[in-house]
């Protein structure tokens, strides 16, 4: 059996380590990490490294004093594909397993940031940046964070020497182009805001049209003033019944640049366009700004080593993005079907990830 299949076959078994039946869901903290950690531990103790967890959940497969750190996040988003994650990991794997380089594998435990809402929450406490106020964060159940770390996240941090993650592309532009894989350039930064406006519940029968302050009319309308340049992935209507006027819109905003500056911008307009659907509309708005996370230039020197000519730029964030803030680092991305990603038809073919672990190969052996 090739590497590239058992990579394929195991990116399967860990797809079917979730949550919740029916569907792919593994969030921080939950059995289902556990679960799977326990399954690629597994699978990193065959290929020979000494596994552990740490304070955080990460899971770290080591061999001797590594001079590279490889790996990518375990955890998924909901309806995830079985790809985003996995796959760099278990590619990991299977290369470290080629050589006898001392290196390490980290699977992740929160990249995605599903449950809390910390994005790389996993990678910046190997980067010896784990934010303080993430232990009092409480999921939407009110569990707090706190009570699911397994010691001080502080003991998480690292030395890394240089870093190496393979990733589906979650984009389509290597199918158009024809390539297999490319070398990630530089990850776009990301703004994330917490987007609120509050009209008036009220008879859906009685209250005339020109008397409303109807939230999610307010929402809808600014919603289209964020197309073309952000996203509102998620729009809860309260209090939700059918013959009620929505008295309140809670939504989440997305806004992602190459250029900070830019994303910036770009972020204070849509902020103003709210202000200004609120005030015509006669409703309140709440803006919290949640996360403003830097574009990333990825390691020139360490980009040549794949022994891989294309290049691309990368409009997701990745674990690379927050290692890179305290060594080199890079990123390989992988063809995926029809750029698909965040959702269950995510695919990849199996001659790719044969090209992604012999470029992986490569880049271990001469870093
Ligand atoms: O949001 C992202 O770009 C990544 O999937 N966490
Ligand atoms: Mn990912
Ligand atoms: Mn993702």
């Amino acid at each position: 059996m090739t590497d590239a299949v058992t990579v394929l076959e195991r990116c399967a078994a860990l797809g079917e380590v979730s949550e919740e039946g029916g569907l792919l869901l593994r969030r921080y903290g939950t059995d289902a990490m556990r679960r799977a950690n326990e399954l690629v531990g597994g699978w990193m103790q065959a290929a020979g490294l000494d596994v552990h967890e740490d304070a955080v959940g990460n899971l770290v497969g080591v061999r001797g004093d590594p001079v590279v750190t490889l790996g990518s996040h375990l955890d998924t988003v909901r309806d995830a594909g079985r790809y985003d994650g996995p796959l760099g990991v278990l590619v990991a794997i299977a290369a470290a397993e080629r050589t006898g380089v001392p290196l390490e594998v980290i699977g992740f435990a929160d990249e995605e940031g599903v449950r809390f809402g910390t994005a790389y929450l996993g990678s910046a406490a190997v980067a010896g940046q784990f934010d303080p106020e993430w232990p009092a964060l409480r999921d939407a159940g009110g569990v707090a964070l706190a009570d699911l770390l397994r010691g001080d996240p502080q003991t998480a941090a690292r030395p890394v020497r240089a870093y190496a993650e393979v990733h589906i592309e979650q984009g389509p532009v290597l199918e158009r182009l024809g390539e297999p894989v490319a070398v990630v350039t530089a990850i776009n930064g990301q703004s994330h805001a917490d987007v609120v406006f509050t009209g008036e519940a009220g008879h859906a029968g009685t209250v005339p049209h020109d008397a409303r302050h109807d939230a999610l009319a307010a929402a809808a309308e600014w919603v289209l003033a964020v197309e073309g340049t952000g996203t509102v992935g998620r729009l809860r209507v309260e209090p939700g019944g059918r013959n009620v006027i929505p008295g309140r819109a809670i939504m989440s905003l997305d806004v992602r640049d190459a250029d900070d500056e830019r994303r910036r911008a770009a972020l204070t307009r849509l902020h103003a366009a709210a202000e200004e659907v609120a005030a015509r509309r006669g409703v309140e708005l709440d803006w919290t700004d949640v996360g403003d996370l830097p574009a990333v230039a990825m390691d020139a020197r360490l980009s040549e080593l794949w022994g891989v000519a294309t290049r691309l730029p990368s409009g997701a964030g990745h674990d690379a993005a927050m290692i890179a803030t305290v060594a080199p680092a890079s990123m390989l991305f992988v063809r995926c079907r029809g750029g698909v990603s965040h959702n269950p038809a995510e695919s990849v073919e199996e001659a790719d990830v044969a090209v992604a672990i012999d470029a992986l190969e490569r880049f271990i052996r001469a870093v």
